[in-house]
């Protein structure tokens, strides 16, 4: 599994730093939950291809999250500042980072780095660091349903972009499955910290 020894400085990117929260799930969890998932090793072989096709494209496929997120009041409304207008210092910060995210779920390994940032990316959806990494006034927390909901998004909107670089009809389902189970995994990861936290 390919290692990124050298993480793009990203505002408020904290992957693999000491301010990083730190996951109650034991690697052993981890495994578990992988092996429930039945991410398998070829799925790793398919998430590295993964990365390869997405890497140009991570930008147009958070676009296309986006748009999604934009055309409903209910999502969109979480992006929102005091003033009642989105706040796009706050939206252009978390893209950066998102897109980010598309190239770490192919290709960072399942190591505590990794795991931590699971639980980090997790508070910031919730009510404990919602808004904290970018100084944000908007609302306080996403709730845990949009967050599982939305994963269908994540999920089926890629599988255009994997198809776009020629691949056979094999690898395409091949990536395509890989991602889906990594996307799962963390979501089922994410609602740790919101069980305890009522945010559902
Ligand atoms: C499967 C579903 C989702 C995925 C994979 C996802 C992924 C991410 C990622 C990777 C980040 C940046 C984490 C970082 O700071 O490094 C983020 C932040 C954020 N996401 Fe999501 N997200 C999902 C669902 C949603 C939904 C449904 C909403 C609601 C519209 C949402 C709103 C936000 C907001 C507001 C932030 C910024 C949080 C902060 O203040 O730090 N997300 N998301």
């Amino acid at each position: 599994m390919q290692v990124i020894t050298d993480p793009p400085q990203i505002p408020g990117y904290t992957y693999g730093q000491s301010e990083t929260a730190s996951s109650p799930v034991s690697m052993e969890d981890l495994h578990k939950i992988e092996q429930t998932a039945t991410l398998a090793e070829e799925d790793e072989r398919y998430l590295q291809m993964a990365g390869e096709v997405l890497e140009s494209q991570a930008e147009e496929l958070v676009g296309a999250w986006r748009s999604v997120i934009g055309s409903q009041p209910h999502l969109a409304s979480t992006f929102v500042g005091s003033d009642g207008k989105p706040d796009e210092r706050y939206k252009a910060a978390v893209k950066l980072r998102l897109v980010q995210w598309v190239i770490d779920t192919c290709r960072r390994p399942r190591d505590q780095a990794w795991l931590n940032y699971q639980e980090e990316i997790a508070l910031r959806h919730t009510s404990l660091e919602k808004n904290l990494t970018d100084d944000a006034c908007t609302f306080p927390y996403v709730p845990l349903r949009y967050v599982l909901a939305f994963a269908a998004v994540i999920v089926t909107t890629v599988r255009p972009f994997l198809a776009q670089q020629g691949h056979s009809d094999a690898d395409v389902q091949g990536m395509h499955d890989a991602w889906t189970k990594a996307v799962l995994l963390q979501m089922a990861l994410w609602a740790q910290p919101y069980v305890n936290n009522g945010e559902w």
